[in-house]
């Protein structure tokens, strides 16, 4: 089940030009964002800051669409190796109706609880999947995405976990590295959060639903270089930026001491 979001109205500005699609008003194309919700939890934290952050982008203009992963028969990655020949998947199930989705996305953002310091099996069974996409960029020599934009798109993590250990988001973080370069997209930008747990516990950081909103404008705003990091901002600009700050200070926000 998809469960589409109604489009924001369009300023006019950070919006794709020459491509075919959604229009706005002025006739030019509109950015088309994909939200992967990948907690078992509707309503549920993660499930909560991606709403603020397609909402975010939704006021900038883009065309936005969410994916509840818990609502769709997605298997693990049965590593048949078939899609290193073909760059299709063989596997019969819910993810054939969201490849294409994938690859005409502008920017994707996934949201994930951290589940024993990863993903959760939501998350990793549709990353799994996107081998097939990975063996259309290296084996087959084929980038998904259209030749014009396609060294713009970008992707955003969020997260959140319970525990406030330094190294929380460290192993996702890696994950998602590597999926985005699969999918063939900037890592473009984190939300992280610590010491959140119970379902809906992120509504009482309102702090964190403005910077959520404020992050889904910035990943749609191609006309900017991505993006400031101050101390209390939980986005990046690259994916090494992340990983430095991890070793050094936090630069997730960590929501109460
Ligand atoms: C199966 C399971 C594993 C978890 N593992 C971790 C963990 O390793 N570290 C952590 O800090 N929190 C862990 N948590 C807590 C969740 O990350 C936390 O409750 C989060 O706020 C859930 O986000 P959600 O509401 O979007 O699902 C775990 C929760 C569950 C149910």
């Amino acid at each position: 089940m998809l469960v589409p979001r109604e489009p924001g109205v369009a300023p006019g500005q950070n919006l794709w030009a020459g491509e075919k699609g959604v229009k706005n008003k002025s006739g030019r194309e509109k950015i088309k964002v994909l939200g992967i919700a990948a907690s078992p939890r509707r309503g549920g934290n993660t499930d909560i800051l991606l709403d603020r952050v397609l909402e975010g982008a939704a006021s900038r203009g883009a065309e936005v669409e969410k994916v509840v992963l818990r609502g769709f028969n997605i298997e693990p990655c049965r590593e048949c190796n078939s899609c290193q020949k073909t760059g299709q998947c063989v596997v019969e199930d819910d993810m054939q109706l969201l490849y294409s989705k994938i690859e005409e996305a502008n920017a994707l953002i996934l949201a994930s609880p951290i589940f024993f310091m990863s993903v959760s099996a939501y998350a990793k069974a549709f990353i799994e999947r996107c081998q097939a996409m990975w063996a259309r960029k290296y084996v087959l020599g084929r980038p998904l995405g259209k030749e014009s934009t396609r060294s713009r798109r970008r992707g955003m993590f969020i997260c959140v976990g319970a525990t406030k250990g330094s190294r929380l988001f460290e192993g996702a973080i890696l994950t998602m590295k590597y999926f985005f370069d699969a999918i063939d997209m900037q890592y473009h930008s984190n939300l992280l959060y610590r010491n959140v747990e119970d379902k809906g516990e992120i509504k009482d950081h309102p702090e964190a639903l403005e910077e959520a909103f404020k992050a889904g404008q910035e990943l749609v705003d191609f006309e900017k270089e991505p993006l400031h990091v101050s101390e209390m901002m939980s986005v990046r600009p690259t994916i090494e930026d992340t990983l430095k700050a991890q070793k050094g200070r936090q630069r997730c926000t960590p929501l109460s001491a």
